[in-house]
Parts: C-alpha cells; structure tokens; sequence
C-alpha cells in the first residue's frame, strides 16, 4: 500500500485526473479514503478523562504548572503498544485550568529526544511567552514563560509549534486543555470536571498490526491533499469510549486536536442540542442545533439534554467540507464516526435549565473607517503568494486596535485559518460554527471569510505572533505568516527582516 501511496503522489496533483480513472490503484484510494469506524468498533471502554494539574503558588505568586514533554509508549488498541508523546504521561497532557486575573507561569521541560515548542492555543499573551517556532525548546531544557490571564472564559489548547515539524509532534500526542476560568461565567453551565463537564481530545490515528502509527500521508502531496487522516478517532486516547452519565444535562468540551480530519459532531439519533460556547468562550445564548463542524484546532462547547437509562452515541457526520466529489472524498468529506457512548444511569441527577442568555463578552466592533481591510489570499499552499519564513515580519498591528480581515481560499481543498493572540468574530456569520468569539476558522474551497479581529494588549516590535492554515501539514509547508503588534504609530519602523536570531529545529529524523 506505500508504495503505491507514493507512486500516486508522484503523480501529483495535476496528474490526479489522468490517474484517477485508470483503475486498480486510484480505485483503491477511492476506497480506503470513504472507510469511518462505522461498525468496526465495539464501545466498551471507560472514557479517559485527562487529570486536572495541580499548580503550586510561586514566591512571586504566580500560577506554575509543571509540564514535562515525554516519549513513552500507550495501549490505544487493545493489547497494542503504539510509541507516542504526551506531557506528564505518554498521551496527550493534563488538562490546565488557569483563572482570569492569575499570573501563571508554566514550567515547560523538554524531555524528548528533540527540539519542541509549547504554544498556548488562543491566549492572549505577550509574544515571547507564545510558544511559536521562535521560543524552541532544545531536549533537556526548561522554559518557563509568564504572562497575565485576562480574557473570558474559554476552551483553550496547548501543543507544540516548531517549525516545519508541528505535524509530527501534535500528532504523536502532545495536545491538552487549557479552561480559562472566569467569575462571570461560573454557575450557569454543568461544570463538574469530568461529572458533568467532559473535556473530549479527537485526535485520528492508524495503528498499525504491531502497534505501530502508519503516517503514510502525513506530508500532504498527491492524493493527500489536507495531510493525515487516520482510521481510527480516538476520544481522550480512549478507543470505542462509554461515558457514564449521571445529570439529566451534560457539557462536552470538544478539541479537535487532529492533524486535519474535520469532524461534523451530531447525535445518532439527530436529536438537537445546545451550542454553548466556541474557540474564545461563550456564546450570547445558547444556540439550538443538530450538528456543529469542527476543524483542526477549533474548540465547541455543547450541551447534552439525556433521558433516564438511555444509550446514545456522540457521531461525526461525513463534514460539509465544499470541495468537489474527488477533493472532498480525499479530505475525508465521506467519512463517518461513531465517537462516544453516552449511557446514562436509570436516576439522573437534576441540572439546571439552561440559562436563556449567557455572560459572553461583546462581538469583536469593526474598525473605524478608512482602515483598510488586509486580505489572506490561500492559494497553492502559500498565504498571499509567499511560504513562512522565519526572518520575515508581514505586517505590524497597532496595538489597541480591531482589524478587517478578509481570508479567501483560492484552491479547490479546504483550508482553515487561526490568529495567534487574537479573537475574531466571524462577519455574517450564521453557520453554527463560525459564531461567537473565535480563534480559527474554516475556509472551504472558493469561499471567502471576513474575520473581525481584535489582538491581546501586549506590544514587541521585534518578537512576532503567527497566522496560518492549521491543517499541519499546510502549516509546516509554509502556510503560515508573521504579524508584530506595536505601539500605535510605529508601524513604519518595523523592521520587516526579523532581527531577533531564530532557532531551526533539527530537521525530522
Ligand atoms: Cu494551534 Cu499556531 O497554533
Ligand atoms: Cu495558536
Ligand atoms: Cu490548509
């Protein structure tokens, strides 16, 4: 099967259409690109839940969180060995809980045989404490950054980012959550850690018969064309996972954590549900729905109405993604999930009706006018015609200010897009997903997305925050830029030629 994985993506792109016909071998991508777990797995395994890390108060009272980035090994199929990353343990990492008004202060150790980066996904924090490609983490080393927490409550993620190897280390297990808590947001919403608020990791994997991971695709090209797609999903590592449910209503805190499989969430049964909250917090009001899509990156939160002693699966439909027949097969736009059990107990635990509204903060204002509006052209995996280079800054924010920002995918495959210190609102946005306060969004075929953007209150004018698509293997191919944010008036005298030395990661053994 590699090899003809690979003589298809010698083929290319272009040739796609001259091959695909031909028979025996695009017939078999044909298949195998339409297979989900449906039918395949049996749910009969307590869900994992990761742990809450317990932070110590430092002498300056901050917040620390010790994560140490390891390799082990983890059992995700039964009585298989699978070699895989994880912060504090061998899978996926604790979850971080971080309050808003907290200094905290991470303790970051790198224990693994290479150069990693830790990013907090959606924090609005200063640049050098982002953990983006220019903060890398050689093996052995210890990073400790340090910033305030001030924005609302939210669903955030942590993963490493060095560059041009994201797609590897994410992939291999280091992704974990982080819930910003916030007073105004307490006591509205199920919020029993692991009772009645789930946190739920979706990360897609292929374990091979020795217990290995097949990465054949990995590296998009040929008929891989968003990077790897794995033919299994596994939720919190847990293969085929049953969640007991003990409240009539429940919360899923949902992280796509995948390399770039999007998930179209829904209820077996198509009963509707309660969309509560998106990447940057909480709605206006819940949003009533019977399926919410999920690309790499994004965050949804949910709420769960669940009938005394039933059984009920937690899905993902074959995704809206837009393409054509072919493009949308090859990025998984055919394939459906059975992902969580929900078996609820005879006697459920009374919750509280869900509030009509909730505290969420206001939808991001547009600029004033004369601002011109920046465009992100996504065309031949580039961003605006150009590839990611360290040693350059796009563009400098002034500080303070909201932006118009119109991102347009040139290309027949879906892409996605995320702003590193930033929350937008999506304009016109009536689609479940792109409501709310959001970090990433997606961006189908043909579509343009203009995005409302405000940034974090942190100005450095040497140090940049990045944008990019965050289907990995994009993003590590190049699709991906640098902004600075600065004070207001001293755009001009950024330099564009990054003068700050950059660190290379080790190229990929
Ligand atoms: Cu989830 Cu640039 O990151
Ligand atoms: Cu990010
Ligand atoms: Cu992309």
């Amino acid at each position: 099967m590699t090899s003809r994985r690979r003589f298809l993506r010698l083929a290319g792109l272009a040739g796609l259409a001259t091959v695909v016909p031909a028979g025996a071998l695009a017939g078999h991508v044909w298949v195998t690109a339409g297979r989900g777990n449906v039918g395949r797995v049996r749910f009969e395994r307590p869900l994992a839940v990761p742990p809450v890390a317990t932070p110590r108060r430092d002498a300056a009272g901050r917040t620390v969180h010790e994560l140490a980035l390891r390799a082990g090994t983890t059992e995700l199929l039964p009585g298989r060995s699978t070699p895989t990353w994880g912060a504090n343990g061998s899978y996926l990492g604790p979850t971080l809980r971080m309050r808003r008004g907290d200094v905290v202060a991470p303790r970051v150790r790198n224990d693994l045989p290479e150069a990693t980066t830790l990013h907090w996904h959606g924090m609005e924090l200063p640049a050098v404490a982002d953990g983006g490609p220019h903060q890398l983490v050689p093996p052995g080393d210890t990073w400790q950054p340090s910033w305030r927490i001030d924005q609302p409550a939210a669903t955030l993620w942590y993963h490493p980012h060095p560059h041009g190897s994201t797609r590897h280390h994410v992939h291999r297990g280091l992704a974990g959550m982080i819930l910003v808590d916030d007073d105004r947001a307490t006591g509205l919403l199920p919020e029993r850690y692991g009772v009645d608020d789930i946190p739920l990791v979706l990360q897609d994997r292929t374990v091979t018969d020795d217990g290995g991971t097949d990465t054949d695709g990995i590296d998009f090209g040929g008929t891989d064309i968003v990077g790897l797609l794995g033919r299994d999903v596994f939720v919190n590592g847990t293969w085929g996972p049953v969640l007991r449910v003990t409240t009539q209503r429940i919360r899923l805190r949902v992280l796509n954590a995948s390399n770039a499989r999007v998930y179209d969430l829904a209820l077996a049964d198509g009963r509707p549900f309660h969309l509560v909250g998106s990447d940057q917090g909480l709605l206006p009001a819940p949003v009533e729905t019977d399926h919410v899509r999920v690309s790499p990156g994004e965050r949804v939160e949910l709420v769960v109405a669940v009938r005394p002693g039933e059984r009920l699966l937690l899905v993902s439909r074959p995704p809206e993604l837009g393409a054509n027949v072919l493009y949308d097969r090859l990025a998984g736009g055919d394939n459906e999930f059975h992902l969580l059990l929900l078996a609820a107990d005879g006697q459920l635990a009374p919750s509280a009706p869900l509030p009509a509204r909730l505290p969420a903060a206001a939808p991001v204002a547009p600029p004033p006018p004369g601002r011109p509006d920046r465009r992100f052209d996504l065309g031949d995996f580039t961003i605006n015609g150009r590839t990611m280079d360290l040693g350059r800054i796009d563009f400098a924010v002034p500080l303070g200010t909201t932006e118009r920002w119109r991102i347009r995918n040139r290309q027949g495959v879906p892409h996605n897009f995320h702003v590193h210190n930033a929350a937008f609102t999506v304009s016109g946005a009536t689609a479940p997903d792109m409501r709310g306060r959001k970090d990433t969004v997606f961006v189908a075929p043909g579509a343009e997305v203009t995005l409302l953007v405000s940034f974090g209150q942190h100005a450095d004018p040497t140090r940049p925050y990045m944008f990019h698509c965050h289907l990995l293997a994009h993003e590590d191919a190049g699709m991906m830029g640098q902004y600075v944010v600065v004070a207001p008036g001293t755009e001009d005298q950024v330099n564009p030629t990054n003068p700050i030395p950059h660190p290379h990661p080790h190229p990929h053994p």
